[in-house]
């Protein structure tokens, strides 16, 4: 039944892009970072440490141009943030942001409230933002949310995540991850989605990005790891939520997936007890309850 997990998982750590963006209170810049430098001791590759968004839209991520400039760039970890637009990109590349991520939707509803434009329009906003980006080798990362739902058009079709899916790829996205934003997928959706999706995206291209409002998404994770998948996305102490997807709660934990992994004997080269102790300290000074349950049980 097992047969076909990975050995490895790369884990892509958002929590201070995803995670921050939602939270309540917001944090100094200062704060960002030492968060930031604390995520970058623990092991990953990857970390979402910002995004070159609206600040009237999001707040939050305002100061995203000091923190990516102020961070300690570990050697062999790559830093990205979110850029929307070309004016994002500039931003980004001003503050040199080593990869980048635009971010679509398989929902017209959602494209509207989330980056006010359809999706067709979407598109045609990214496609200089790719080849900009490509063509300075940065690079992109493409996001499809309401994968598995949406918060104002419920049930989504798997071919419309397809599609998009399918144009970010063509754009030039390096990898697609399909985003869970509301976290309403169970393992059996999840399996059709990735099943559907594997027919145009290769394995090591395809990430997974669960939100777990509704508590499925471990389980979904696994459904996913077990079709090929072997790139997912969480926050350390399941921060956040999306601001434009009223009542999604955060991210999967990440020492909640990383536990997971660790006792499957799967590899992912974090190490937790380290992970757990930024994770206690993110939710003090935030001062909200530690939304992962490994954190909490170590
Ligand atoms: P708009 O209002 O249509 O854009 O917003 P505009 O081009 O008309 O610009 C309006 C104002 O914003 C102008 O300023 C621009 O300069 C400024 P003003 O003249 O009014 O002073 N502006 C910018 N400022 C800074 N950086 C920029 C930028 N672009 C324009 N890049 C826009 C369109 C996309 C900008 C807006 O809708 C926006 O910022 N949306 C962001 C929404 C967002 O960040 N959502 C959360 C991230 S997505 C997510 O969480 C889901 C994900 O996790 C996966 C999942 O879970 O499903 C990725
Ligand atoms: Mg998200």
């Amino acid at each position: 039944m097992f047969d076909m997990l990975p050995k490895s998982v790369q884990i892509v750590e958002v929590g201070p892009r995803d995670g921050l963006q939602n939270e309540k209170t917001s944090l100094s810049a200062q704060d960002k970072i030492t968060f930031i430098n604390q995520l970058s001791q623990v092991g990953f590759k990857r970390i979402e440490a910002g995004s070159f968004v609206s600040p009237k839209w999001v707040p939050q991520m305002a100061s995203s141009d000091e923190v990516m400039r102020a961070i300690e760039r570990v050697k062999d970890v790559r830093y990205s943030a979110l850029t929307p637009n070309m004016k994002g990109l500039e931003l980004a590349m001003q503050a040199n942001v080593q990869e980048v991520a635009v971010f679509g939707a398989a929902s017209q509803s959602f494209s509207q409230k989330n980056i006010n434009c359809s999706i067709e329009e979407s598109l045609e906003r990214f496609l200089p933002v790719v080849e900009h980006a490509k063509n300075h080798n940065i690079p992109v990362r493409g996001y499809v949310s309401c994968v598995l739902g949406c918060p104002y058009e419920g049930d989504i079709a798997v071919a419309d995540v397809k599609n998009v899916s399918k144009a970010l790829l063509d754009m030039g996205c390096y990898e697609i991850s399909l985003g869970d934003t509301i976290g309403v997928g169970t393992p059996i959706k999840t399996k059709a989605l990735i099943e559907t999706c594997l027919e145009i995206i290769p394995s090591d291209q395809l990430a997974v990005h669960f939100h777990d409002t509704y508590g499925q998404a471990l389980a979904n994770i696994l459904t996913a790891l077990q079709l090929g998948v072997h790139i997912v996305d969480s926050s350390v102490a399941g921060l956040g939520g999306c601001p434009y997807a009223k009542g999604a709660s955060g991210n999967v934990a990440s020492e909640d997936v990383v536990y997971m992994l660790h006792n499957m004997g799967i590899d992912t080269g974090i190490d937790l007890s380290k992970l757990v102790a930024v994770g206690k300290n993110i939710s003090s000074l935030l001062k909200r309850p530690n939304g992962s349950k490994v954190g909490v049980a170590l």
